[in-house]
């Protein structure tokens, strides 16, 4: 049994009262406002004071977020809240104008690229849309990552053995040879997440990955990121605006709103949170806080 799936067991198995063992980790880890050290087991990334300005715009202003280790961490938020500009830093793709990004205890800010791509080497990432390079074949596509990153270490027939049993075990079958545009929304979400795991990163990063799916290829792809996680004892960072699929997935939740994150909790400690604009959110989001699926 993967690392994560043997904690969320027994997480279960002491159900959701928990409270005090989880304090408890915070306070051995190092929540002190000294920030000196970084390094915890149970958090894979540590986010202090984050802020970042475009211009004369604020876009994010002191975000202090834990990422838990092989778990599922989503991000909600509405439309413009800076959820994608948050995860670029995250990845190391854009600079903050202040603060800290502990990956791993390491402070990622100050690294150049050349630093960075050691770094990012821990992750894997799904864009909004898949981003599929539509020019290159189902094969190529799944297989960039490991011409960048793989190299030296694999031949082209290891290579191509690979993506072939990644796309299988995502239950896509003789499509190695097809272009995206020749697949469905769901399937090309499917060969996104392929070329997202192919490098078996440490770190799953998702920024929307069911805008633009219908109701059922959703559900679908909410199965997989949580497969995926259990699996592969992955960390997942998760960028969502859908909160049924939120509360379905997620097991910690955090909300990002002008810039600061204004709550954090399990699903359960969200739906219950009476932080203002987050009610707000929750009651706009067309879920009925009573009756969803909350993963415990
Ligand atoms: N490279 C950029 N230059 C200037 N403004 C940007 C840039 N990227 C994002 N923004 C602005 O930052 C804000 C947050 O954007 P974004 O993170 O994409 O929001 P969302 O929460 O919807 O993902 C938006 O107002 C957007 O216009
Ligand atoms: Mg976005």
């Amino acid at each position: 049994m993967a690392r994560a799936s043997k904690e969320r067991a027994k997480q279960q198995a002491h159900g959701d009262g928990d409270v005090t063992q989880v304090r408890a980790r915070g306070a051995a880890a190092g929540d002190d406002a000294s920030g000196l050290e970084q390094r915890s087991e149970n958090h894979q990334i540590r986010v202090r004071g984050l802020a970042k300005t475009f211009g004369e715009h604020e876009v994010l202003r002191g975000v202090d977020l834990d990422i838990e280790r092989g778990h599922i961490n989503v991000i909600i938020g509405g439309s413009g809240a800076g959820k994608s500009v948050m995860m670029k830093h995250l990845i190391g793709l854009l600079k903050p104008t202040a603060g800290h990004i502990y990956v791993d205890g390491e402070d990622i800010v100050p690294l150049d690229d050349y630093q960075l791509n050691r770094v990012r080497r821990k992750f894997g990432m799904l864009f909004q849309y898949a981003a599929l390079f539509d020019s290159m074949t189902v094969e190529e596509n799944v297989m960039f990552p490991l011409l960048e990153h793989r190299k030296k270490e694999m031949s082209r027939a290891q290579m191509k053995e690979l993506v072939r049993e990644k796309l299988q075990s995502l239950g896509l079958y003789n499509v190695e040879q097809k272009y995206p545009a020749e697949l469905s929304g769901g399937m090309r979400k499917r060969v996104g997440l392929a070329r997202a795991i192919i490098t078996q990163p440490e770190v799953l990063f998702y920024d929307e990955p069911t805008t633009g799916l219908d109701p059922i290829a959703t559900k679908n792809v909410d199965e997989m990121i949580a497969e995926i996680s259990e699996q592969l004892g992955v960390t997942s960072v998760v960028i969502s605006h859908d909160m049924a699929s939120t509360f379905r997935i997620g097991h910690r939740v955090s909300m990002l709103y002008k810039g600061q994150i204004v709550a954090s909790g399990s699903p359960s400690e969200i739906i219950t949170n009476d932080h203002p604009q987050l009610r707000e959110f929750l009651e706009h989001s067309g879920v009925n806080v009573a009756t969803a699926e909350v993963r415990r």
